[in-house]
């Protein structure tokens, strides 16, 4: 049981990363609000650098993408209904200038899917296990963006359906104390 040491909205703590999914696939009505909602994520300049690539399963796209994947994520994700990979541009297209913060902006986005997601009910668990260089060459992911993360996207099933030692890890973790993540004034 997640415990706040204030009280906040019951969504930042409701909000977790289940890998248990049914293998259903997802229709674009029930897929793409989750991208309307990054679409809507603040970012400097309002300059938008996100991207996202997507995969449905049962479609030629979905081998592409799970193929990244490292295989202590395969194993899960293979009942997933969707798979994504958030890239960032570094760049202002207004002025082609380095954006400082395209990756923080690309970040918001990210989350926003990741709430969209845990209103409607679906799994959203991010993903750094997989083969960056692979994917920015399978994908066509051009010089001037960075590939951030992947996301498994799906119906939620019971634990029962993972293998059991990911049974044992699938409940919603804790976090460092607040004392710990903030500094009023300097770094200490
Ligand atoms: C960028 C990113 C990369 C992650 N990579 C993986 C991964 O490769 N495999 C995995 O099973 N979980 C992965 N996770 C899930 C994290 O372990 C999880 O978000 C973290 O333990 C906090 O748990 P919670 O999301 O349930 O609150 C990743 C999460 C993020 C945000």
């Amino acid at each position: 049981m997640r415990k706040a040491t204030y009280p906040i909205n019951p969504l930042f703590l409701d909000r977790w990363s289940p890998r248990s999914m049914t293998s259903e696939p997802l229709s674009d009505d029930d897929l793409l609000p989750l991208f309307e909602a990054a679409r809507w994520a603040p970012s400097s300049y309002n300059s938008q650098p996100w991207r996202i690539l997507y995969a449905k399963r049962d479609t030629p796209e979905w081998n592409l993408f799970f193929d990244l994947l490292v295989e202590p994520n395969k194993v899960w994700c293979k009942n997933a209904a969707a798979l994504i990979v958030m890239i960032s541009r570094k760049t202002y297209e207004r002025n082609n200038k380095p954006s400082p913060t395209h990756r923080y902006d690309t970040g918001a986005a990210w989350m926003s899917i990741c709430f969209e997601g845990h209103f409607r009910g679906l799994v959203v668990h991010g993903m750094s296990g997989f083969d960056y260089e692979k994917a920015r060459q399978t994908l066509n992911v051009p010089e001037d963006y960075t590939v951030e993360a992947m996301a498994a996207i799906g119906k939620r099933a019971p634990k029962e359906n993972l293998p059991p030692e990911l049974q044992k890890i699938e409940e919603p973790n804790d976090r460092k104390p607040l004392n710990e993540i903030i500094f009023n004034g300097k770094f200490k």
